[in-house]
């Protein structure tokens, strides 16, 4: 087990942020916190870490308690804090090569590292500039780069795609997956559930400091009652007729609204066809149809009853 979290109780004052969370990692996964803003996922990230104290519980990395003064622990795990921590006054090269340089005693090898990570994240061409002089994506490139070039055993990365462009973000995303094969643990928070589904092998689900759901996604989705939903464009069905449709074999539900119909049923059965013929029979004209198998917002939506987006 590469990190161990157990019973982990945090109190801000009276605020309970959090509330017993428990999840495992296992060596070599990329393991997502998936949670809404407020979940309490930069918190635990900072528990796990020594930098807050915590009221209870219990953490181990890399099978050894944690604590704030356990420096060969901490030398094997990189870190990218949701909050973009570099220095104003230092090159891009220059950042790097002083965190590489926290780690790594040997000269040629910080080089060497400080190239490699600065190709990982594409900034070949940016050496020079200053921070400042950075977009909001390359900047957080520049963050990812400083956290990973000591090569650590186990990478934590907070939120590390939120106000990024979508080029940015997929060099993100791809690079957390090339850091994963070349041997690293992961572990990725967001509250971006495509991100999560893209990338993680485990999800622990966080809501209000407690784990209420984890696995593989097809695990969580497979706790669910739906199935797929299916959504119809239609502009002149009747309240009755929404009624019969919800009394079709295996629907789940049926909501109408802006002129779309969305049925959900349940698992493992397909009621598209029968809705269709319901229609025409009918004499329902429609639109657009399509079908989507159940995501991670489905699932969070099913056990707190709130949507996963803000
Ligand atoms: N330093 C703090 N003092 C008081 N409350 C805090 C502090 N940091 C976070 N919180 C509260 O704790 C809860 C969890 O926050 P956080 O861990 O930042 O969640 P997330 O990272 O999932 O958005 C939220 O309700 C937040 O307002
Ligand atoms: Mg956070």
């Amino acid at each position: 087990m590469i990190v161990k979290v157990d019973g982990l109780v945090k109190r801000y004052g009276r605020l309970v942020a959090l509330d017993y969370l428990n999840f495992e990692v296992k060596e070599g996964e990329i393991f997502g916190l998936l949670g809404p803003n407020g979940s309490g996922k930069t918190t635990a990230i900072n528990c796990i870490l020594s930098l807050l104290k915590y009221d209870k519980g219990t953490i181990e990395i890399f099978g050894k308690k944690m604590g704030p003064d356990k420096y060969d622990i901490k030398r094997d795990i990189g870190i990218i804090m949701q909050n973009v921590a570099v220095f104003d006054e230092l090159t891009v090269y220059e950042n790097i090569y002083y965190f590489c340089s926290l780690y790594i005693n040997d000269k040629e090898k910080i080089k060497e590292y400080t190239e490699e990570a600065i190709s990982f994240v594409s900034l070949e061409e940016y050496k020079k500039f200053y921070p400042k002089k950075l977009s909001g994506g390359l900047l957080r490139r520049l963050n990812i780069a400083c956290g990973i070039v000591h090569k650590p055993k186990l990478i934590i990365l907070d939120e590390p795609t939120v106000a990024v462009d979508p080029q940015s973000r997929n060099k993100i995303l791809e690079g957390i997956k090339l850091l994963n094969e070349q041997g690293a643990t992961v572990i990725y928070t967001s509250h971006y559930m495509e991100e999560v589904e893209q990338i993680c092998d485990k999800i622990a689900i966080i809501d209000k400091g407690k784990v209420v759901a984890q696995g593989t996604k097809d695990e969580l989705k497979a706790m669910i009652s739906i199935g797929e939903k299916i959504t119809i464009e239609t502009y002149q069905i009747t309240e009755e007729q929404i009624m019969i449709i919800r009394e079709l074999p295996n629907v789940i539900s049926v909501i109408y609204d802006n002129n779309q119909l969305e049925i959900k049923s349940g698992r493992g059965k397909n009621n598209l066809l029968q809705v269709l013929h319901y229609m025409e029979n009918n004499k329902i004209a429609f639109g657009k149809v399509f079908t989507q198998l159940p995501t991670l917002n489905d699932v969070f939506l099913e056990i707190t009853g709130k949507e996963l987006r803000d």
